[in-house]
């Protein structure tokens, strides 16, 4: 009698343990410094309609990340930072056809500095046989957010001038090769000399270290007074005065982070004088129809599968050690991708 109960509560028991099983994440409970990254347990979260279960192999460190734990783009607290990463589908949610557990995917979704993460299957997709987790991670979310913004943010042509602050970053070494494929003559501004051999490495023709260099008399000198087609610039604040000055008569300005601050208010007049286009792109409006994500993601992994990109990994970090993750990248000693490993 004890013994049949309690097979016919199975299923419920079953459920109850999923319910209260917890893993391994980061968990941010209040805003503040790296400090505030806990390592801890934390429930591991379900898989609702529209989601995938994945069972993280890499996870992405970005600069947004910081902005998440600082406060600059406000979450509700408790929460998991981390918008990027890869991994083993182990659930599927109700309504999600396009993927089965088994598969290998890499995406881009909140939550990942975590053993699993429940990824909206919008924001997946599938990692080519012959990429690892961690060149997907690698490039996923600043490989999207430069090709989006030389496809589409401004399509890079041959001939061009374009302008790319933080060269050696990780999407400034990504934008440097991608708008030299597309043809134009690319000038980083980086802080020291190592970071502009980098940069040229990656397809940057010229370089400024705007730590003591010019910027704007040297973007004259390069460009015979005319100024860029395109300014890429995600540092922000301190870059945002020299990035106005480098763009030419109608060209475009991109203004895509914040990584030295936030661009204090402007008058939309400062605009008017070239007639500059602005634009101030997040990637995650680039993603949000099915459609669109597959095409962003096939044609960055298809410049990935013809060996058009070069990706560099900084340093991979364990998932325990996300507070020196968070310290280095915003400290101006990394280049490339910070990774965590699982
Ligand atoms: N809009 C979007 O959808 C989107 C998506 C992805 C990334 N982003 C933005 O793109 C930018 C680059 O992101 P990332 O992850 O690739 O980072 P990253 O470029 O690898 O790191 C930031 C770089 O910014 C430069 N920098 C200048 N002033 C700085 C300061 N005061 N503090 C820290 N860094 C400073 C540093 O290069 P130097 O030492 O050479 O100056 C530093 O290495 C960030 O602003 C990020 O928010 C935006």
């Amino acid at each position: 009698m004890f013994r049949s109960a309690l097979s016919h509560s199975r299923p419920l028991v079953n459920k109850l343990a999923r319910h209260m099983s917890t893993m391994k994440a980061v968990v941010v409970e209040r805003i503040g410094g790296p400090e505030v990254l806990e390592y801890k347990d934390h429930p591991k979260p379900q898989v609702s309609s529209g989601k995938i279960l994945v069972k993280n192999h890499a996870i992405g460190v970005n600069f947004i990340d910081t902005y998440h734990r600082s406060g600059v783009y406000p979450l509700p607290t408790p929460f998991v930072p981390g918008r990027e990463g890869s991994g083993e589908v182990v659930e599927v949610g109700e309504g999600v056809s396009d993927f089965k557990v088994g598969d290998r995917v890499a995406y881009v979704d909140a939550e990942s500095y975590a053993e699993y993460t429940a990824v909206n299957s919008l924001a997946a997709g599938k990692i080519p046989d012959n990429v690892s987790y961690d060149d997907a991670t690698a490039l996923l979310l600043q490989g999207l957010t430069a090709w989006t913004m030389v496809r589409d943010g401004y399509p890079v042509k041959k001939g061009d001038y374009v302008l790319v602050h933080a060269a050696a970053g990780g999407v400034g070494l990504l934008l440097c090769q991608m708008a030299n494929l597309l043809g134009a003559t690319v000038i980083g501004t980086v802080s020291t000399e190592e970071k502009a051999a980098l940069a040229k490495e990656n397809g940057a023709h010229h370089t400024i270290n705007y730590s003591h260099e010019d910027t704007v008399a040297r973007v004259n000198e390069i460009t015979n007074g005319q100024g860029c087609h395109a300014v890429l610039d995600g540092v922000g604040a301190s870059t945002w005065e020299t990035s106005l000055q480098s763009v030419r008569r109608l060209g475009t300005l991109i203004s895509f982070g914040n990584a030295s601050g936030v661009v204090p208010p402007i008058q939309i007049s400062c605009l008017s004088d070239k007639s500059i286009k602005l634009m101030r792109p997040k990637l995650f409006s680039y993603l949000a129809t099915r459609e669109d994500k597959e095409k962003w993601f096939n044609e960055l992994f298809q410049l990935q599968a013809e060996h058009k990109l070069k990706l560099r990994v900084h340093k991979t970090y364990k998932l325990e050690d996300a507070q020196s993750a968070h310290v280095d990248i915003q400290s101006r000693k990394t280049t490339g991708k910070l990774l965590i490993e699982l």
